[in-house]
């Protein structure tokens, strides 16, 4: 018997050092760079956290401008991508059309093979310039509509609900998604994290790692969880004209008869946390906003509903994903954009790894416990 231990999905394995991002599931906190996410999203934008991640230090006015300038001059897709992406089936998952972006992208960057640290920060600069439009050219291309160009007088944000919708969103609207990329930014050495730094550990490049991390990203237990979660709210059934209380109850009954079916239910749960996700009051509270916003209170009751079946049944608490789902459902995106919305804030995360793994590398190779047949041999050989 061998005595090696095993850990299984690298499970409190502790594989290098990180700078950029720091979860304590003791007391269900997440700074960046040393900053408080909650203070974050209540007082920065999007740009600001990106950079921050990027470079270690909130930008100075001067500096904001300068990455400002330079991101809004970046998020016109060529011909050549949009030619790419109309050839692409229409059955395909969007994040499929996020992972073939991102190659291309690659592939079309003169400094595709430079992985200077000035080269990387550009090159990631430009990937999160881009992808918006690619989600929301995707998104109206797949319901039929024009695509809508970005708007240079209109921050990241606010240019994002722009390219999708082809109107200005009321600010609350876009407040509350600037919250949601901010939240969905960064969280240290996840699968899609991991996966990028294993890929940059080759001394690969920046957009192969990324386009690896969209795949991690892209399954249920990851990423794929915030339209998981709109899909449970649909098959339960979303009635505008129920009231709260029994919206609640019905979901309370859904969940239980799920539980007792041993089913896992998606947007709940967390491999570090254990007391509960440190960034869902944030994203609760946008919510919340957001139900105020159209007027959809018996949302509200399914979500209450849910969460407190599962907390009574099994102590199990949300987790980003959870409130994430139904507010990209209330701005009007189609539930398979979901997590093509999550790509294009975590690729600050992503890149920012990318550069840490750049400065300080180690080919990431585990080991395995052989648990095969035992040595034998071909007949005849
Ligand atoms: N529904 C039902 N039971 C659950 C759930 C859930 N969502 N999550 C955990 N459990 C149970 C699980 O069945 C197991 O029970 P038992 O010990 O009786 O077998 C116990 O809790 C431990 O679960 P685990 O799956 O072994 O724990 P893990 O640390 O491997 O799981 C997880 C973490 C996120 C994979 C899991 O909670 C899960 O599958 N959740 C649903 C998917 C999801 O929401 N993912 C989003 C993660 S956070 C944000 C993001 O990355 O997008």
């Amino acid at each position: 018997e061998s005595q090696t231990e095993v850990r299984k999905g690298l499970a409190g394995v502790v594989a290098d050092y990180t700078a950029v991002s720091k979860v304590n599931p003791e007391t269900n906190s997440l700074l960046y760079r040393g900053y408080p996410v909650q203070e974050l999203a209540a007082s920065c934008s999007m740009e600001q956290v990106a950079l921050l991640l990027w470079t270690g230090e909130l930008p100075t006015e001067e500096e904001l401008a300068e990455f400002t300038a330079r991101e809004r001059a970046h998020r016109a897709l060529t011909p050549e991508l949009k030619a790419i992406v109309d050839a692409l089936p229409t059955t395909c998952h969007p994040m499929d059309v996020c992972r073939t972006a991102a190659s291309v992208l690659g592939a079309q960057d003169p400094e595709a093979e430079d992985s200077s640290p000035e080269a990387n920060l550009r090159k990631a600069q430009k990937l999160f310039a881009a992808m918006p439009a690619v989600v929301c050219y995707d998104q109206r291309r797949r319901r039929g509509q024009e695509p809508v160009a970005p708007r240079e007088d209109l921050g990241y944000s606010a240019n994002f609900l722009w390219m999708a919708f082809g109107e200005e969103a009321d600010p609350a609207v876009v407040e509350a998604f600037n919250v949601s990329m901010i939240l969905y930014a960064e969280h240290s050495f996840n699968a899609s994290t991991f996966t990028a730094r294993v890929v940059t550990s080759t001394l690969s490049d920046l957009h192969s790692a990324v386009t690896a991390a969209i795949g991690a990203l892209k399954g249920p237990l990851h990423g794929g969880a915030n339209e998981a979660v709109m899909e449970t709210f649909e098959e339960l059934g979303i009635r505008a004209d129920e009231s709260p209380a029994d919206a609640e109850a019905r979901a309370k009954a859904w969940m239980e008869e799920a539980l007792a079916a041993k089913k896992k239910i998606m947007g709940f749960g967390h491999r570090v946390y254990k007391h509960g996700d440190s960034r869902v009051p944030t994203m609760k509270a946008a919510l919340d906003r957001m139900i105020d916003h159209y007027g959809r209170p018996e949302l509200l009751g399914l979500y209450n509903g849910l969460e407190k079946a599962m907390g009574e049944a099994k102590d199990i608490k949300p987790n980003l994903d959870y409130p994430a789902g139904p507010t990209y459902w209330l701005m009007g995106f189609d539930i398979p954009t979901f997590t093509p919305l999550f790509v294009a804030a975590r690729i600050t995360g992503w890149t920012a790894h990318v550069m840490e793994q750049v400065a300080a590398n180690s080919l990431i190779r585990p080991l395995s416990e052989y648990n095969g047949p035992d040595e034998r041999h071909v007949p005849g050989a």
